[in-house]
């Protein structure tokens, strides 16, 4: 993997000149572009065959660039920043005039976040202006949590590749659309809606779907963040059934199992995974990616729980998922 490197002098030469750099951030890898050069963010969408009218998150250093980016910022844009940047979560605000049409997708709004991740952070510092980076993953497909993850989907079409490590939140940004009435959630992620609302002092509008053909938020799509692999999520009797079924008919299963309850289902492959919702989270990607790779006819994934800790990690599965067991 020769276009794997810590050079964060390498990166910002070529950023500068209009080329894409992947970097890490603390939730996944992101597929940078210097936000300024349309030419340069047209190539994002170009290698990830993405279609070029959703928008891209503005990646800036810290709350300081806000208005570098949005106009008519409102009071909680900046309580929110205040209180988790730099940090996962993503604000969507009235874009400045000057932000490229490739970024906002033509829309009139701007979706800003200062990642926490240090190598991200030191990079943005030294840049100065706005990275767009999307998910450095083909479109559609799982997000990357590690540098071989990028190297898998891209290969040494990219320049550059920045080593951070494995991302230590796992799953994107928690978004919210501060240009309407009321503080909205646009999709669920790495900070807790609940920490959200207490330092808005509200609660956040969920929509469950766009309210608007407008509002294009592609991690709203219903299937995202997928395996190729069909994906099946049910309880663990169902998943242990539909197992013992599927290796009867000479099939080859994986089982992504939380219970700590013993599984010996034949011909199928047992793939714990962790307890605690944060650590879930961490090797929810990974842990797609890797069964994904593993000659396996189906991937059967046990239903997460549903208290609200779990609330990314059950948005990212419903999306993931090809359908659901009984
Ligand atoms: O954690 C993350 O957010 C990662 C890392 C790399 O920062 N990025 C990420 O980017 O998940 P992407 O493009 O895969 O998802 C960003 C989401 C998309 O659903 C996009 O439509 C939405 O953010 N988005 C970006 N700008 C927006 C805008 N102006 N209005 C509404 N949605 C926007
Ligand atoms: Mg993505």
């Amino acid at each position: 993997m020769p276009n794997l490197s810590i050079d964060l002098d390498r990166a910002l030469a070529l950023l500068q000149a209009g080329e894409l750099v992947a970097i890490p951030t603390e939730t996944v890898y992101g597929l940078a572009a210097d936000a300024s050069q349309p030419h340069a963010v047209a190539k994002i969408f170009a290698l990830k065959g993405r279609p070029a009218d959703h928008p891209v998150i503005v990646h800036i250093a810290g709350k300081a660039q806000l208005d570098d980016w949005a106009q008519d910022i409102p009071a909680a844009a900046r309580q929110l920043a205040d209180a988790f940047w730099p940090g996962s979560l993503t604000l969507i605000l009235k874009r400045k005039p000057h932000v490229p049409d490739a970024v906002t997708g033509g829309q009139d709004t701007v979706g800003l976040r200062a990642p926490a991740h240090p190598l991200a952070h030191a990079l943005l510092t030294r840049f100065g202006g706005g990275l767009a980076a999307p998910s450095a993953n083909q479109f559609g497909h799982v997000s990357p949590t590690t540098a071989r993850h990028v190297f898998n989907e891209f290969g040494e079409r990219l320049p550059l590749i920045l080593d951070g490590g494995p991302c230590p939140v796992g799953v994107e940004s928690t978004i919210v659309g501060l240009t309407g009435d009321h503080p909205t959630l646009l999709r669920p992620g790495g900070v807790p809606v609940e920490a959200i609302e207490a330092v808005l002092g509200v609660k956040l509008v969920h929509h469950e779907k766009p309210a608007t053909a407008q509002m294009r938020v592609s991690g709203l799509l219903d299937s995202h963040y997928a395996p190729r692999t069909p994906l099946l999520v049910g309880p663990l009797d169902a998943l242990a059934r539909e197992a013992a079924q599927r290796a009867a008919a000479g099939e080859r299963v994986a089982l992504l199992h939380r219970s700590q309850m013993l599984l010996a289902v034949a011909g199928a492959t047992a793939h714990a995974m962790p307890m605690a919702a944060d650590d879930y989270a961490r090797a929810l990607y990974a842990s797609l990616r890797e069964l994904d790779t593993g000659g396996f006819d189906a991937l059967l994934l046990e239903t997460p729980p549903q208290a609200a800790e779990w609330l990314a990690v059950n948005d990212r599965v419903k999306r993931a998922a090809t359908g659901w067991l009984s």
